[in-house]
C-alpha cells in the first residue's frame, strides 16, 4: 500500500473538513482558515508569516499554527501534513459526499437477535460483487467520504470479507467491522491483526448469559467469550452493547466485562425501534432510563481510571457543535452527514428509514449522483424543522425514530422532546454513543 499523507482536505462550502487519518475524525475549518491550510501546503508558516501585513490578523496565524502543530498538521518545514481533494464540484447547500458510509456486505446471519435493526434475514437479493464494491470505495475516496461501517447480517459469512476490508484499505477508507463474533476462528482473528482497522465491534447484548442469550440466542454468550479468549491474542477489539431495558442494570457491568475480557473499549449505542426490534416495543428504553444508564458509565468515569470518551462526529452532541457549520438545515445525520448501501447497491440516506426511503442503486447510478441529485436525498436535506421547545415537529435526533414512534420523519424525536422537557431527570450525558476506553484499568 503507498505511503499516504496523514491528512486530507476537503473543500466544502462553508470552507472544508480536514479528515485526519491517524484519529479517523473530521475537523471543520472556515474559509480564511482553508486558504491558509491550503496555501501551507506549498508554502511553509515562516512565509506565509512574512507577506503577513495586518498585526492582528499575524497574531491569530500564530495561535492557528500553535494549536494545529500540537496536533500534528505540520511538517517540520511548517508545511500543512496533508492533501488538498481537488477536481471537486462544491455545492453551496450540502457536503460534497457523506462523511461515513455503511455498507450492508451480507443479508443472511447465523443469528436471529430480536432487536435486529436488519429486519427478517436473509434477503435473497444479488448482493454487489468485488469489482461494483470497489468502484464504490474508489468514489468514496474521492469525495472524502473516508469513514466504512461494514455491517450486515453477519459480515463473516461473507467469504471474500478480508478482500473487501482490503479493498477499502488500498482506497485510503477507514473501515470499521461489526459482527457476533461466533465465527471467528484463530485464522480469522490473526487476519483481523494484520489490518490497521477503526474499530472491530464484538457484539453483546449484556454482561451476563441470561441477559445476552434472551436477545442473541441461547448459548451465544459463552460462545462469543470463548471466541474472544482467542481473538484477543491477536487483535484489538471493541465490546459493543446496545442499551436496551433487560441490561440497563448491568450497564457497568458491562463496562467492566469488556475490561476482563480484553477489549480496548466497550461501545455503548441505544436501541433504535427498526427491523425485529418493531416487533418487541417492550426492549425499547425511555429516554430517562437511557440518560439513567450512560449517566452510570459516567459516574464509573469519575470513580476509577476509566475514560469516558464521545467520539462520533456524528452523534447529536457533536451536531449540535458543527451542524451549523457543516449542514444548513436542522436535520440528522441522514443524507446531511451519511447514507446506506444496501447489500443489493440500493442507497438510503439512513437505513433505519427503511426501504421506502431508498433514493436510487449504484449500480444504475454514481454515489455521487444520488448524494447530490436524487429526489430521495434532495428532499430529505429540505425538509422542515422546528423548535425544540415547541414540540411540533422533528427538531433534530433521529428521523427515524420520529417515524416509528411518532408516524413521520417531520414529527419530533421523542427522545429529544424528553431531553428538552424533561427537567426533572439527571441530564448529565446526552449522547447516543458513549465509547468507554478500558485499556487504562
Ligand atoms: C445489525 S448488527 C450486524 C453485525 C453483526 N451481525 C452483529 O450482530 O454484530 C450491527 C450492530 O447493530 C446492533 N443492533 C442491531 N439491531 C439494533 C437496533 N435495533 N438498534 C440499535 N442497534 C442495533 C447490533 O447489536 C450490532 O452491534
Ligand atoms: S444483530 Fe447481528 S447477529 Fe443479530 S440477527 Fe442482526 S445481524 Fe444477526
Amino acid at each position: 500500500m503507498s505511503e499516504r499523507s496523514p491528512l486530507v482536505l476537503i473543500p466544502q462550502f462553508f470552507g472544508s473538513l480536514v479528515f485526519d487519518r491517524r484519529t479517523s475524525r473530521y475537523l471543520p475549518f472556515d474559509a480564511d482558515s482553508t486558504t491558509v491550510l491550503a496555501r501551507l501546503v506549498d508554502v511553509p508558516v515562516k512565509q506565509v508569516l512574512a507577506d503577513e501585513v495586518d498585526d492582528e490578523r499575524f497574531d491569530r496565524l500564530i495561535r492557528f499554527y500553535e494549536h494545529f502543530h500540537e496536533l500534528g498538521f505540520f511538517t517540520v518545514e511548517g508545511r500543512f501534513a496533508g492533501t488538498v481533494l481537488s477536481g471537486l464540484e462544491v455545492p453551496a447547500d450540502h457536503l460534497v459526499g457523506p462523511l461515513a458510509v455503511h455498507l450492508e456486505v451480507v443479508s443472511a446471519c447465523n443469528l436471529t437477535c430480536t432487536h435486529c435493526f436488519a429486519g427478517e434475514l436473509p434477503r435473497r437479493e444479488k448482493r454487489l460483487g468485488l469489482a461494483e464494491i470497489d468502484r464504490v470505495f474508489a468514489e468514496m475516496a474521492r469525495l472524502g467520504s473516508f469513514r466504512l461501517g461494514l455491517t450486515g447480517g453477519e459480515p463473516l459469512l461473507r467469504k471474500d470479507i478480508f478482500r473487501v476490508i482490503d479493498m477499502a484499505l488500498e482506497r485510503g477508507l477507514a473501515p470499521c467491522i461489526t459482527t457476533n463474533g461466533l465465527l471467528i476462528t484463530e485464522e480469522i482473528a490473526r487476519e483481523f491483526g494484520k489490518r490497521d482497522l477503526v474499530w472491530l465491534n464484538v457484539s453483546l447484548e449484556g454482561a451476563t448469559a441470561e441477559t445476552n442469550d434472551k436477545v442473541r440466542g441461547p448459548g451465544t454468550f459463552a460462545k462469543v467469550l470463548d471466541r474472544l479468549a482467542m481473538l484477543r491474542e491477536h487483535a484489538r477489539f471493541t465490546l459493543a452493547f446496545t442499551i436496551m431495558r433487560t441490561n440497563l442494570a448491568e450497564i457497568q457491568a458491562c463496562a467492566e466485562l469488556a475490561h476482563t475480557v480484553g477489549a480496548d473499549t466497550a461501545v455503548f449505542r441505544p436501541l433504535y425501534p427498526v427491523g425485529i426490534a418493531t416487533q418487541h416495543q417492550e426492549l425499547m428504553p425511555t429516554f430517562a432510563e437511557y440518560n439513567t444508564a450512560l449517566n452510570e458509565l459516567a459516574l464509573m468515569d469519575r470513580n476509577a481510571p476509566i475514560d469516558v470518551r464521545h467520539i462520533d462526529p456524528f452523534s447529536p452532541q457533536a451536531r449540535q457543535e458543527t451542524q451549523s457549520v457543516i449542514h444548513q438545515n436542522y436535520g440528522c445525520g441522514a443524507g446531511n452527514l451519511v447514507c446506506s448501501i444496501s447489500v443489493s447497491g440500493d442507497v438510503n440516506p439512513c437505513s433505519f428509514l427503511g426501504p421506502r426511503f431508498v433514493a436510487a442503486n449504484v449500480r444504475e447510478q454514481s454515489l455521487a449522483e444520488i448524494w447530490h441529485n436524487s429526489s430521495g436525498f434532495q428532499s430529505i436535506r429540505t425538509l422542515s424543522h422546528t423548535e425544540p421547545a415547541s414540540g411540533a415537529g422533528f427538531a433534530g435526533g433521529c428521523r427515524a425514530r420520529a417515524l416509528v414512534l411518532n408516524g413521520s420523519i417531520n414529527a419530533p424525536d421523542p427522545w429529544i422532546t424528553a431531553q428538552t422537557t424533561d427537567t426533572g431527570s439527571p441530564g448529565i450525558v446526552h449522547n447516543p454513543l458513549v465509547i468507554l476506553d478500558v485499556t487504562g484499568r
